[in-house]
């Protein structure tokens, strides 16, 4: 490869992890919309600054011609979850779409079997096709699962390991394996309470949409000219300031009927004994 070419050999590659984000991300987004758990919390991704390429190619003694077959991370996709439980079910995700629109090369669990520096994360090194101006090119793409204790670690270990060059000293090293020792416990603790936050997240999602809902009503009401929507909106933040997803649920309710007596009678104000929604 011309080294003078670096940016044109990454364009693929930035290609690649914008696709595979985008996609990971849709998935999240209609999960949520179709009220499901979703596993992932969110996602980030990144193309190896050619910085980086250097230095691991040096250290790993790759020539710069075989970069390309041998660096299987220049493409790297991150899926953060809230639960350890959630990574195998991502991983389960992309096991689905394996001969689809991407073929996994390999899996490395090192949560079951975490590195001796206290790393722990689930890796699943893809190749990925992409369409180029100069065809289809597979491109390798390493995909990093983990929960956001795990990537807490992760994230301060290598900014160490960044510092050190690579040469932690030996007492850090020590604490960084008792700060991983501490953010299995957390995880191991998030897992024993897990049926609780998803039940609080149910409920705050719940809560949303019957924001999103009422609005929407408030507002079609609103443009079909019913005259005294200021009144039913100072109502309804009455409501929602009382914080009970029973009452929301009733006013929602109550808007509906309303907006039926008003689809029935349009044009015409409604007196005080009409409204439905006070
Ligand atoms: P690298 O040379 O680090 O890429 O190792 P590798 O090519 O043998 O593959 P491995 O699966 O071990 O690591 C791939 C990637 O996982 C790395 O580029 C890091 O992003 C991450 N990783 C692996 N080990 C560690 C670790 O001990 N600490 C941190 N912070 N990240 C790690
Ligand atoms: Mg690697």
């Amino acid at each position: 490869m011309n080294i003078i070419k670096w940016e044109e050999f990454l364009i693929p590659y930035e290609q690649a992890v914008d696709e595979l984000t985008g996609k990971f991300r849709a998935y999240s987004r209609e999960m949520r919309k179709k009220g499901l758990h979703c596993p992932i919390e969110y996602v980030e991704g990144r193309v190896k600054k050619v910085s980086s390429i250097l230095e691991k190619a040096h250290r790993k003694g790759i020539h710069y011609g075989q970069v390309e077959e041998r660096m299987e991370d220049i493409a790297g996709v991150r899926i953060i979850c809230r639960f350890v439980e959630d990574i195998q079910r991502v991983a389960a995700v992309i096991r689905e779409r394996n001969g689809v629109d991407m073929e996994i090369i390999e899996e490395k669990d090192y949560i079951s079997d975490g590195k001796s520096s206290g790393y722990r994360s689930y890796h699943i090194n893809i190749r990925y096709p992409m369409w180029t101006v100069n065809g289809v090119k597979s491109v390798a793409a390493e995909i990093q699962i983990r929960t956001m204790a795990m990537n807490f670690w992760a994230t301060i270990e290598h900014s160490l390991k960044y510092k050190y060059n690579h040469n932690i000293p030996r007492e850090l090293q020590k604490r960084l394996i008792s700060a991983a020792e501490a953010s299995y416990s957390l995880d191991v603790e998030m897992s024993a309470i897990r049926e609780e936050i998803m039940e609080v997240q149910r409920v705050l999602n719940r809560k949303n949409d019957l924001v999103d809902e009422i609005i929407g009503g408030i507002g079609v009401l609103y443009t079909s000219g019913l005259n005294n929507i200021e009144e039913i909106h100072a109502r309804f933040l009455m409501v929602y300031e009382q914080d009970d997803l029973e009452k929301l649920l009733e006013f929602k309710r109550q808007l509906e009927v309303l907006s039926d007596l008003y689809k029935a009678t349009p044009y015409k104000s409604f007196s005080p004994a009409d409204r439905s929604v006070r």
